[in-house]
């Protein structure tokens, strides 16, 4: 099939195959949409995108972990009215992504000790997260489904219930996360609980009107975590709760961060854009243990999502090391409906169009991830050539992302 066929996701009809994926944009300040976050999405759906998702939208002030993040509430739609406004002049669609932190919330932000399916100590944050109560649970539920409603009001055709990447959901669906004895832990039956209610609710309130997408894990990428096998009985179990489309990633920010991105992460990078002066020196000391590199290949996920075709009709959009036209190609001639790219949209917004014109086009990112080490404390975008970054940092560090 080729990229420029036009495609369906419930009844939302995208132009053509391509989604530029969900990554944190740090473009929120005061946690609604600010005019880069407008300027970025609108170049890229000038840049041919099929649906642009705009990332990391928090149901509730307790799933906030950045000062600079979106939280989906009343005062924020107007802002994101511009926004979607904008991608649809530009003949594309437009997504949300949808989630909670849980256990990475920041107090300071999140305005209470962070929340997870088990409460303890998480060392990537550093916070002490506790063990949500049943009350705590069933409210977060009611978050998700007025994120819903707030999303419409936005002008939002789609948006992605973020299951993966060890944010809340995850952080009850993975048994390495949940340690609970009661209804929402323990089997998988249990795990999968809060994911379950969640949907219910969303497809409730989504009618058919807005197309469910939902970003789930293959794997966790740790042992003790969430395997092939339960990663495929998530997919078909979302299949059965209606979902419109399932995006195929993998991977535990808290604990394997690089599983989700792969390559390694630029810690002196890092180090040198965060402004505290303690967390600077803790990043660049202790970093490359904490984030241990994962290497880099091109469709670094792809093995792992044929499995799932297998086992799913439902569309499903691949992601994760999409960088070429013939990487492109691979994915939509090895049965997968839709195609997500993040790092190459963000070194190039115009890189779909590149793909028009030369269907081997090839992304000129180097996968460095200085965009993601950038993530944590200002606005997303490549800063491979940052001229604030040093010359020997890259050498030493690399772009090669091994
Ligand atoms: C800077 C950056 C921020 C990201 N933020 C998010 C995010 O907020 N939510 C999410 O689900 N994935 C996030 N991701 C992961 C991407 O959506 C995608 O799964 C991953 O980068 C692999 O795709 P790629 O090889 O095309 O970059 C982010 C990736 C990058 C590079
Ligand atoms: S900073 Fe590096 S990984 Fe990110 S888009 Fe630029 S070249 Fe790619």
């Amino acid at each position: 099939m080729d990229l420029f066929t036009p495609g369906k996701i419930g009844n939302l009809e995208l132009r053509n195959r391509s989604i530029r994926a969900a990554a944190f944009e740090g473009m929120c300040p005061g946690h609604a949409a600010g005019d880069s976050l407008l300027s970025y999405h609108q170049s890229v759906a000038k840049g041919g995108i099929g649906m642009t998702t705009i990332a990391y939208a928090a149901v509730n002030r307790m799933g906030l972990s950045f000062q600079h993040q979106l939280w989906l509430r009343e005062e924020a739609v107007p802002g994101l009215r511009r926004v979607t406004d904008a991608i649809h002049a530009e003949g594309a669609a437009a997504s949300i992504q949808i989630g909670h932190c849980g256990l990475m919330a920041k107090r300071s932000i999140a305005g209470g000790r962070p929340l997870s399916s088990t409460g303890g100590f998480n060392l990537y944050g550093p916070t002490f997260p506790v063990a949500m109560k049943e009350n705590q649970i069933l409210e977060t539920v009611e978050d998700f489904s007025r994120a819903v409603n707030l999303a419409r009001d936005s002008g939002f055709d789609a948006i992605e219930v973020h299951a993966g990447h060890g944010y809340l959901i995850s952080q009850f669906l993975s048994p390495f996360l949940n340690k609970r004895k009661d209804r929402w832990g323990g089997s998988f039956e249990n795990r999968s609980r809060f994911m379950r209610e969640v949907m219910i609710k969303v497809k409730k309130e989504a009618g058919n009107d807005i197309a469910v997408l939902v970003k789930m894990n293959m794997r966790d990428g740790i042992k003790g975590g969430i395997g092939l096998d339960e990663g495929i009985r998530t997919a078909v179990l979302l299949e059965e709760l209606g979902a419109d489309a399932l995006v195929l990633s993998g991977g535990l920010v808290s604990r394997t961060p690089m599983y989700v991105m792969r390559g390694k992460m630029p810690t002196t990078v890092m180090g040198h854009f965060i402004k505290n002066p303690f967390m600077s020196m803790g990043v660049r000391l202790f970093g490359d243990m904490l984030m241990k590199p994962e290497p880099f290949r091109e469709l670094y996920f792809l093995e792992d999502a044929v499995e799932v075709r297998k086992q799913v009709k439902l569309p499903l959009v691949y992601v994760g090391g999409v960088a070429s036209g013939e990487a492109v190609t691979k994915v939509l001639d090895a049965g997968f409906e839709f195609v997500a790219m993040a790092r190459a949209l963000v070194h190039d917004p115009g890189f779909i169009l590149k793909l028009k014109d030369e269907k081997t086009a090839e992304s000129g990112c180097l996968h460095s991830n200085y965009c993601i080490a950038v993530m944590y404390s200002g606005e997303m975008a490549c800063f491979q050539d940052d001229p604030s970054i040093p010359e020997k940092w890259k050498k030493s560090l690399g772009a090669s992302a091994t």
